[in-house]
């Protein structure tokens, strides 16, 4: 059996990383597999609250993160959406894996060090946990696939880890309840070739990222037509016009970025963007480019507009997504209880 889940957290400054890198991975995986996609709250309030936005700040970008969703195509009905804390099972099964999980291994995780920052000391137990949380938020459905961009490549490693070590520590109790492979299965990154990682359009050797002070590195989601055209125009390049072969764009990391991203938006390969735009300025190719993510963005953009002027019916649409996530994680909970040796499961 086959499942998808995966996961945004709502941080405010949904960006096109988010969106090439994930959102419209998520829609196409539709096609082909049960879905579960998360507005991931729990994760949200790991960092400073001034990130997140305080209470009044989470509730509009877990609406903005849902409306994202369902905007891009995402359907809430033939698959589930929904936010986290509305599922007790994350928390559940995340406490069971900060006892599975070694410090050595969360010890490791790149993201720690570079979310923490210089002062360590100060990050929340939280942040620090962050990983344990997302392989149960994975694995309380017993999820087998997880389209993500390349940054969470390190922690779908550890969720791999932890089903693991999990599956040998009780194997013999799993095993005697009908599980003779163990319980979990071990997931899947999905990583697309292109878009893994859109990079910020004023170095483009950072990625494009939620927290990034300059908002000229970055295409929100709710930019307007002329915010999307400034930002191309004024992303960073390099003086030489574009090349025709792929071997030409490996030096410069601003022009791979910019048609990298012209070629997630058209779908198609990096090298079939230089065979047609090869030899273009950039003056030109920007001008293209900019058309084209405007063409794409503006409808997912006007019609994020229009569900967020309805919170009650996004609302609805994540408690019934949760009712269901719930039939999903619930009996798995108690099955996993079961197996570790808590009575009343
Ligand atoms: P988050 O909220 O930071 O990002 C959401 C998704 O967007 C991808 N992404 C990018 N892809 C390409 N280029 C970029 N510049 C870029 N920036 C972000 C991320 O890889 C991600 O797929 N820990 C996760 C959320 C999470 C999760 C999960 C994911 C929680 N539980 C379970 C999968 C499964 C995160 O912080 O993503």
């Amino acid at each position: 059996e086959q499942r998808v889940f995966s996961g945004v957290q709502p941080t405010g400054n949904l960006h096109l990383g988010n969106y090439l890198g994930a959102i419209t991975k998520f829609v196409a995986l539709q096609q082909d597999y049960d879905c579960i996609y998360c507005v991931v709250d729990l994760h949200a309030i790991t960092q400073d609250r001034e990130i997140w936005g305080g209470p009044e700040g989470l509730r509009s970008s877990t609406r903005q993160v849902t409306a994202a969703f369902l905007a891009a195509g995402v359907d809430a009905e033939k698959h589930i959406i929904f936010n986290q804390s509305q599922v007790c099972a994350h928390s559940e099964l995340a406490w069971i894996f900060n006892c599975v999980a070694r410090i050595g291994w969360l010890n490791r995780m790149t993201q720690f060090k570079e979310k923490a920052g210089k002062h360590r000391e100060n990050a929340s137990v939280g942040l620090y946990a962050y990983p344990t949380l997302m392989a149960a938020d994975i694995l309380a459905y017993r999820a087998t696939h997880v389209p993500v961009g390349e940054d969470q490549k390190q922690h779908l490693e550890l969720a791999r880890n932890i089903a693991q070590k999990f599956n040998v520590d009780f194997a013999e109790s799993a095993a005697e309840r009908g599980y003779p492979d163990g319980f979990f299965p071990l997931p899947e990154p999905l990583i697309g070739e292109t878009a893994a990682r859109i990079m910020s359009l004023r170095d483009g050797e950072k990625k494009m990222s939620k927290s990034d002070p300059s908002d000229m590195s970055r295409i929100n989601l709710t930019d307007d037509a002329d915010a999307i055209a400034k930002k191309i125009r004024k992303a960073k390049t390099d003086p030489e016009p574009l090349p025709s072969e792929l071997e030409g764009l490996e030096e410069r990391a601003e022009a791979r970025n910019l048609v990298g991203i012209y070629a997630a938006l058209a779908d198609q390969t990096s090298a079939q963007v230089l065979e047609e735009h090869g030899g273009a300025t950039f003056a030109t190719f920007k001008a293209a480019l900019a058309e084209l993510a405007i063409e794409k963005l503006a409808p997912v953009n006007a019609e994020m507009r229009r569900l967020m002027a309805d919170p009650g019916h996004i609302d609805a649409i994540l408690t019934d997504g949760a009712r269901r996530a719930r039939e999903i994680a619930d009996p798995n909970m108690n099955i996993i209880k079961d197996i570790v040796g808590f009575i009343g499961h």
